[in-house]
């Protein structure tokens, strides 16, 4: 069936043709046609944008959202001064192992559709609170139910059964587990970093789930410096994420290289860390996107505005880069190439914004700017 939507006061594209006034977006199915200005042509369904503003669908990069319980208690003593730690992770896990694949579902599929509300489009979903074979498979298996984009991340931290034996623990991640993983999963990623798997145990790591096939991430450079982001390029990962604490010679590899910087603000904005400083990274030239992580541990929303309004906010971006980031950023963290814009051939996944335009989205701040979310040409 094919749909235009007009009367849109913005549109923008992220592509050549760059932002549009007074537009039209013609769409049939889950491909967009065209885009235009001026009279738009016939479709069997027409939407009246009234004027407000159209943007690519939010690419959410970086997820964590299948676990059970939440860490309320946690964030609310980090509040008071107290430092955020990885081994906080062990007390989701312990409660995702004791919840029913059921639940989980219904969980996962809650927070899926508050994302979607929320105006992103594309999901990234990482497993990581089973920390077993028998989890680790059920929450990967959720995953692809969910989303086409699930990574593997059995190297999320040692359980309490490996604590004193990571090289153990390892094994069975880069053995049983990966081959397990591989069969529903197009990822792998690893948290590499102090208290959680060092860059040998990290690289292991990835190089198995080269070997299996995966595509790589990695958590990088989170909690301190470290060799995470040097070992996403030397490893050829789609993504470095975190990146909160990089050197000028992490960022210059960085930018030498076809690894997206991912920063997720909403983290420092729960752990009370300092804001990376995206200018650095964007004006030595590297390709930067923004993705929420969402968590119960260290950032628990599905809110992609947020993320761009700290982004402009705390780590110097524009408003343009920061919807860049979110859109086509995301899309590049993830090897896409038919996400992240919107013209002919790009999939029909948008988002029209309760505003006239996208500095809107910072410019009210907590205000929900989302009017209709659109994912393969049906409205959500
Ligand atoms: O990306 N850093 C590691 N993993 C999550 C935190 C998970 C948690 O604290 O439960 C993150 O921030």
């Amino acid at each position: 069936m094919s749909t235009v939507i007009d009367n849109i006061g913005l549109l923008v594209t992220n592509r050549d043709e760059g932002e549009l006034t007074d537009a039209w977006i013609a769409i049939d199915g889950a491909l967009v046609v065209a885009t235009g200005t001026g009279k738009p042509p016939a479709a069997d369904k027409r939407i009246d944008a009234e004027r407000r503003c159209v943007i690519p669908g939010f690419v959410d990069s970086h997820t964590h959202l299948i676990f059970a319980g939440d860490r309320s208690a946690e964030f609310a003593a980090r509040m008071s001064g107290l430092p955020y730690e990885a081994g906080g992770i062990r007390t989701t896990v312990e409660a995702t192992r004791a919840a029913t694949a059921e639940l989980l579902t219904e969980l996962a599929t809650a927070r899926m559709a508050e994302a979607h509300r929320a105006g992103i489009t594309t999901i990234e979903i990482k497993s990581g609170y089973g920390l077993d074979l028998e989890h680790e498979l059920i929450s990967l298996q959720i995953g692809e139910r969910l989303t086409s984009e699930v990574t593997f991340l059995g190297a999320h931290v040692v359980p309490n059964e490996f604590l004193g034996r990571a090289d153990d623990y390892v094994h069975l991640v880069t053995g049983d587990m990966m081959k397990a993983a591989a069969e529903h999963a197009s990822w792998v990623d690893a948290f590499c970093e102090v208290g959680a798997f060092d860059e040998d145990q990290s690289r292991a790591i990835l190089e198995a789930g080269r070997a299996s096939g995966l595509g790589l991430r990695l958590h990088a450079n989170q909690l301190g410096p470290g060799p995470g982001a040097q070992l996403a390029v030397e490893m050829d990962c789609a993504s470095a994420d975190h990146c909160t604490f990089l050197s000028d010679d992490d960022i210059d590899a960085l930018a030498g290289s076809s690894t997206v910087v991912t920063f997720l603000p909403a983290t420092e904005f729960s752990t009370k860390q300092p804001y990376p400083d995206a200018r650095r990274v964007l004006d030595a030239g590297a390709t930067v996107a923004i993705a929420t992580n969402c968590n119960p541990g260290s950032s628990y929303t599905t809110s992609m505005s947020l993320c761009v309004a700290l982004a402009v906010r705390e780590m110097g971006m524009t408003i343009r880069e920061a919807l860049q980031a979110a859109t086509s950023g995301g899309a590049a963290a993830l090897r896409r190439d038919d996400i992240g814009w919107l013209g002919a051939g790009s999939r029909s996944d948008m988002v029209v914004l309760d505003a006239p335009s996208y500095d809107f989205l910072v410019y009210r701040p907590g205000v929900p700017q989302i009017a209709l979310t659109m994912i393969g040409g049906e409205q959500i």
